[in-house]
């Protein structure tokens, strides 16, 4: 079999692959030689700066190919129904990353409720700014999860371990033994932290219209998708401090993010890295590995 990881892939699997004698290319193919190359390998492993698109898939379609494996969640850079339709299957690895992308919000929720993220950068400028950092406990306050999937229970779970009261909204999960669900205008009036979930749907789940439901002051964090949050809507009500402030690991012009968004006082940002941790890069690896193992016995049928 031969494989390619076009995105990288962890030791686990990569080593595990190589035991079989499998081929494992995890050179990066930029979008040309990628269209040369595809035709000769079973497998194709991505993460997110690959995209597997209808001129991809056209190629790709009716040769050796027969999988397509995303090292995430998000399938948003796959064109899956196309892939489907022509042969390809599709699969993903859900069960990895909820932990680490969950402990990056609360990461973001506390650089900004404590002005963390912004003192790195006043600080290294000769900054002492003791007086104007009087930040706010996370203790107490209502964190509201959009989208109440893996991810969102992984952060219910650690922010109720902080004591933040919990309220949730998600399109199909209504019912929860443990946490409030909320129709979402409730939830953005009653929240004071919020906290987004949600799959890219091609417009933006918060604009204008929903922020000003928002409490005043509010904080909200974007580690699921550029484009859930509308940030020409969040900029203005960063300016008019009616967000106190805005943690965002995801943007809409990846990876080149508007500056004036990255260079405001009151965001923290990050590149990206929901899932760049250790443990989830490996969890994801062991997640491909069976399901090409898996594949080797059991011929090419695999589920998202
Ligand atoms: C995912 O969808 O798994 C995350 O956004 C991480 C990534 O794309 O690298």
């Amino acid at each position: 079999m031969r494989i390619l990881a076009n995105d990288g892939l962890d030791r686990v699997a990569i080593d595990a692959f190589e035991e079989r004698n499998f081929e494992v290319v995890t050179e990066h193919y930029e979008k040309d030689r990628l269209i040369k190359e595809i035709k000769d390998f079973d497998v194709l492993i991505v993460r997110s700066a690959t995209k597997v698109d209808r001129e991809l898939i056209d190629v790709a379609k009716g040769t050796r190919l027969k999988l397509v494996i995303r090292a995430g969640v998000g399938l948003d850079n796959i064109d899956v129904d196309y892939a489907k339709d022509n042969g390809i299957d599709v699969t993903n690895t859900p069960l990895a990353s909820s932990d680490s992308v969950a402990e990056l919000v609360l990461g973001h929720m506390l650089a900004l409720a404590r002005f963390i993220a912004i003192s790195n950068v006043t600080m290294r400028q000769g900054a002492w700014n003791k007086k104007l950092y009087k930040g706010v406990e996370l203790a107490g306050k209502t964190l509201g999860i959009i989208g109440f999937g893996r991810i969102g229970r992984a952060l219910a779970r650690k922010a109720g371990a902080l004591g933040m009261k919990i309220v949730y909204f998600d399109k199909f999960v209504k019912e929860n033994h443990e946490y409030k669900y909320l129709e979402l205008e409730d939830l953005l009036k009653e929240a004071d932290f919020i906290s987004l979930h949600t799959p890219a749907t091609g417009k933006p789940l918060i604009g204008k219209e929903e922020i000003q439901l928002m409490k005043d002051g509010v904080f909200i964090i974007n580690a699921a998708r550029g484009g859930v949050l509308d940030e020409a809507a969040i900029l203005e009500a960063l300016n008019t401090d009616k967000i106190a402030g805005v943690g965002l690991d995801v943007f809409e012009n990846e990876p080149k993010p508007n500056p004036e968004l990255l260079n405001h006082p009151k965001v923290s940002c990050t590149p990206h890295i929901g899932a760049a941790t250790k443990e989830a890069q490996r969890r994801i690896g062991e997640e491909i590995r069976d399901i090409v193992l898996n594949l080797d016995e059991d011929i090419r049928k695999v589920t998202v």
